[in-house]
Order: C-alpha cells, then structure tokens, then sequence
C-alpha cells in the first residue's frame, strides 16, 4: 500500500506539514509505503490553457503536460498511490496558490476526464491562524468524490486553529492527526465504501454531466480526446 502526502505550504515545517507527517506516520506504523511531496522542492508551471487554445499536442490528446517540468512525474505517483494526503494552510480560506495550480490547474483536466484519481482514499490537512482550516481540509479531501466515471473516497479531514503558537506543543492535535492516517491505512486495507459521500453531487454528476463529457470524447477521440478515450478504454471505463 502506498500513500503520498502533497505538502502545499511553503513552510516545510510549518504547522501544516508537521501534521500531515503526523497522518502519515499513522499509516507507515501499520505498515504503508508513504512519500512525501513538498510542492515548492519541484519546478511547477502555470497552466498554459492549451485546452481552449486548440493546441494539438496537448494532454487530452497525448496524455502528457507540454510543459517540460515536474508535473508529469508527480501526476504518476499520485497515480500509482492508494491513499492521497493533501495539506495546505489556509489562505483567505483557501488552499495556496501553489496546492491549487497542482492539483486543479496543472494535473486536473487529464485526471478528471479519465478519473484517475479514483478509488483512492483521500485525507485533508489544513491549519489556519484563527479561521478557515476545516473548510479548506474538507474542500481538499472531498475535490476527487464525484468522479465523471468512477469515485474517490475521503477518508477524512483534519483543520486545526493554530494562532501563533507551534503545532508541536499540541498533543492532542498531533494525536487525531496520527489516528486518522490510522483510518485511511484500515480504510484502503478493508477498500471501505463511503456510499453516501457527496451522494447528490455524484447523481448529477453520472445522470447529466458524465453524458456531455462522453459525447465530447466519442466525438474527439481520434484526435484531440485520444489520450483520454485510449487511457478510459485500456481501464474498460468506456466502450
Ligand atoms: C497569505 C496568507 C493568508 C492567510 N490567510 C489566513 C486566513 O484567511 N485565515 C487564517 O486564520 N489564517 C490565515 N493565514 C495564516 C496561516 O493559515 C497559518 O499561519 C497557518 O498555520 C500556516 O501554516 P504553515 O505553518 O504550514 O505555513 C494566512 C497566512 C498567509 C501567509
């Protein structure tokens, strides 16, 4: 079993990552392989827009990003993990810019039209001065649920009040860090089904959504949906 932790704080150890490492800690005691992405360690592009430029080889088409810089190897680790930590601190009640240009702008269009990240298990970690924390946690852990083809799953989410003392001098908060990489460890041994997450999302998702996003596909796929038509067949999530 492996499990990744992407680290969207600048501070690599800020209170954010100090628990993230807690909840990975959980899952490596009961024995997960874990890893641990610090995002401002790699070389990460904005977005190009190649989608709506028409640009022929783009990763709708190729499967791969253009641009030539780290994206591409940490989209197949999240890829080959089974259980995914996301942690930002909380910005204006936000994730930072940087957890938000990976994960939605740069690894999004390609992985949310194969559904890539689906079937993994996914636990938010945020920290805040005084607000926003929980709702950024739970807005991470919950991004991957509704999947156009298959779901992910949220194992849970941690958002801690921090103020400006250090996480380390709270115990307590270190404590439900590690027993929640605890659950997600047990959640993708016992492939824990969460049927009633985001129930009402995923029904509009599969009834009226998912019917426009496979239209576009059969109608592209020879040309600019090759990549995803090809990866969705390969994985009989599409005929
Ligand atoms: C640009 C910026 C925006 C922030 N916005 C908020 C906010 O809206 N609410 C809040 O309670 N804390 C806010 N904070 C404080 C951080 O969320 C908090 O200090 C967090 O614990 C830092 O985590 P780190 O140690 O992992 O960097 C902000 C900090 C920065 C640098």
């Amino acid at each position: 079993m492996k499990i990744t932790a992407v680290m969207g704080s600048p501070t690599k150890d800020g209170n954010t990552c100090v628990l993230a490492r807690e909840v990975l800690k959980g899952a490596s005691d009961l024995g997960a392989q874990v890893e641990e992405i610090f995002l401002a360690d790699y070389k990460i592009e904005y977005c190009k827009g190649c989608i709506s430029r028409g640009i022929k080889d783009m990763c709708m088409s190729t499967g791969r990003c253009i641009i030539n810089d780290d994206v591409n190897l940490l989209k197949d680790k999240l890829y080959k993990s089974d259980g995914i930590i996301l942690a930002t601190p909380s910005y204006g009640i936000m994730e930072t810019a940087r957890m938000k240009n990976f994960l939605i702008d740069r690894i999004g269009m390609y992985t949310v039209y194969t559904s890539r990240l689906a079937g993994k298990y996914f636990v938010g970690v945020s920290t805040c001065g005084g607000i926003g924390a929980k709702t950024v946690a739970k807005k991470m852990a919950e991004h991957f649920i509704s999947g156009f083809h298959k779901r992910a799953f949220m194992s849970g989410y941690i958002g801690l009040k921090i103020g400006n003392e250090r996480i380390e001098n709270k115990t307590s908060h270190l404590k439900k860090a590690y027993k929640l990489g605890n659950k997600l460890f047990k959640d993708i041994d016992s492939k824990k089904k969460y049927p009633f997450q985001k129930v009402g999302d995923r029904l509009i998702t599969l009834l009226l959504v998912r019917r426009i996003i496979l239209n576009n596909i059969y109608k592209n796929k020879d040309g600019s949906m090759k990549a995803v038509y090809e990866d969705l067949a390969n994985r009989n999530l599409i005929r």
